[in-house]
């Protein structure tokens, strides 16, 4: 047995000051004054912080795009989210080109299973939408998936037409699963692109202008409208605009069932970082777009309008000619730089996973614009309750995994790369002065992270099965 004393309790709707008993794999007790059995382990918490371990609802590991693979696997990823203070991630399948869902699901869990260190469940990419592939949606459950991603973009490769998109909606719906939308407008991007290589722009700025704010405007609610229509639920990951807020912000205010999801680069960083000399670092879809966006999106966190901060982690090395000193071993893994003379060919994603909960802490409660229940909300509870996995996740209460973080709101640092453990060549928030960072992280009850020091390893995450029993926030 492990009691954590003297802490004060942040969860998504109360802070309490009160110590946690935790046997084996649960938390079995949340109240003042816990006498402990004996032999219990005790570590004291006084003036920290207790919040439940991180659900990150949106990574990519592994994942091969273009001529390359994101350069965090389920191993290094997990290890780098579980440092952050993150102890559930949640990947994405990709539909295989051949073969059924079963078997995409096949091979993603044949990649993360033995590498897992966090534990981990799994959305399924709908990329292409023949009859059988409709038929067998509704099988994803028995594989314990009941999350499906759409795309409004990517032409050719992973884009859906709105009416598949709408029957992918229909046929979710009426199974109790949830539509997960990537929302651009795929259509203009590619004339776009297409105008922009004729007149010779190759540089990675131009990967911001080729895809307008307009066209997430547009997506989030063609997308909100399909989702009524369909009468069926809707979630928008990595809203990157305030229109796209506004939007979303309409939609619900009419009923519609529809949720969004934006990320730390988002709330950061705009047009500007992409037209720097190293602007590739900050190629992502969408893309990030003006300080105005920024603030809107914050605003959204702000008054509850949007539910959840995840990271599309999706990194890549800036230079992956040139070899990084990564757990003792030389690694380099071609990268952004395969862009470097068409920025149509630059890996889209960056590195995040590590990230998130300094930096949403510093820059929302540090500067008191969410409040420390708003964080554990956005960065857990919500993803816990919308993925199907409250109250197992994302809460500090008796019956619930014991995924616990000890959170230091004191330690400041200067942020970067030597801190974020994620296996690429660079940090998006170097030089940042972050503060509040996690000082302990249980995973199920086991120290996984003290400190600088690792306790984790390959192979202790658990898939976590999901089924219809989730909620609409
Ligand atoms: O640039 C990004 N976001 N890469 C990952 C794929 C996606 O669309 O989420
Ligand atoms: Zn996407
Ligand atoms: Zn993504």
């Amino acid at each position: 047995m492990l009691l954590i004393q003297s802490g004060t309790v942040v969860n998504a709707d109360k802070t309490i000051k009160a110590d946690i008993l935790v046997s084996g794999e649960h938390i079995t007790a949340v109240e003042p004054g816990i006498d402990p059995p004996e032999g219990t382990e005790i570590i004291n918490a006084e003036g920290k912080l207790i919040l439940p371990g991180g659900v990150d609802p949106h990574t990519h590991f592994d994942l091969p795009m273009f001529d390359t693979v994101s350069s965090d696997d389920h191993y290094s990823g997990h290890k780098a989210a579980a440092f952050g203070g993150t102890t559930t991630v949640m990947d994405f399948v990709p539909q295989p080109d051949e073969g059924s869902l079963a078997d995409g699901v096949a091979e993603w869990h044949a990649k993360a299973d033995p590498k897992a260190a966090v534990d981990f469940g799994f959305h399924m990419n709908i990329t292409r939408l023949d009859a059988a592939t409709q038929a067998v949606i509704p099988r994803l459950l028995d594989l314990g998936i009941s999350t499906l991603k759409v795309f409004m973009a990517y032409n050719r490769r992973l884009r859906l037409q709105d009416g598949e998109i709408f029957r992918v909606l229909q046929t979710a719906g009426a199974n109790g699963m949830l539509t997960m939308l990537h929302a651009e407008n795929g259509d203009v991007i590619d004339i776009l692109v297409a105008d922009a290589l004729a007149a010779g722009h190759t540089s990675q700025d131009w990967h911001g202008k080729t895809r307008p704010a307009w066209g997430a405007v547009d997506a989030v609610l063609r997308g909100a409208a399909l989702a009524a229509q369909a009468d069926a639920p809707l979630y928008i990951v990595h809203m990157n605009t305030a229109g796209g807020a506004d939007q979303l912000h309409y939609a619900r205010q009419r009923g519609v069932r529809v949720m969004g999801e934006t990320c730390p680069q988002y709330l950061f960083f705009t047009e500007e970082h992409l037209a720097r000399p190293d602007g590739a670092k900050w190629v992502c879809s969408p893309p990030m777009r003006t300080a105005a966006d920024n603030a809107a999106l914050w605003e959204a966190l702000k008054q509850n309008e949007m539910q959840v901060v995840g990271t599309d982690h999706c990194p890549f090395f800036f230079d992956g000619t040139t070899p990084i000193e990564f757990e003792g071993r030389q690694v380099a893994i071609p990268g952004k730089e395969l862009g470097a003379a068409d920025f149509t060919k630059i890996p889209n994603g960056l590195p995040a996973v590590g990230d998130r909960l300094p930096v949403l802490w510093t820059y929302g409660v540090g500067r008191g614009y969410i409040t420390a229940n708003q964080f554990a909300a956005l960065t857990s509870a919500n993803p816990a309750k919308i993925f199907g996995l409250y109250p197992r996740k994302g809460v500090i209460q008796p019956g619930a995994d014991a995924d616990i973080v000890i959170w230091d709101p004191e330690r400041s640092l200067t942020y970067g790369l030597a801190h974020s453990r994620h296996r690429t060549d660079y940090n998006l928030f170097e030089g940042m002065e972050l503060k509040g960072f996690p000082e302990k992280v249980f995973l199920r009850g086991r120290l996984i992270v003290d400190g600088e020091t690792w306790l984790g390893g390959a192979g202790m995450g658990q898939f976590l099965r999901r089924g219809t029993d989730w909620q609409e926030l």
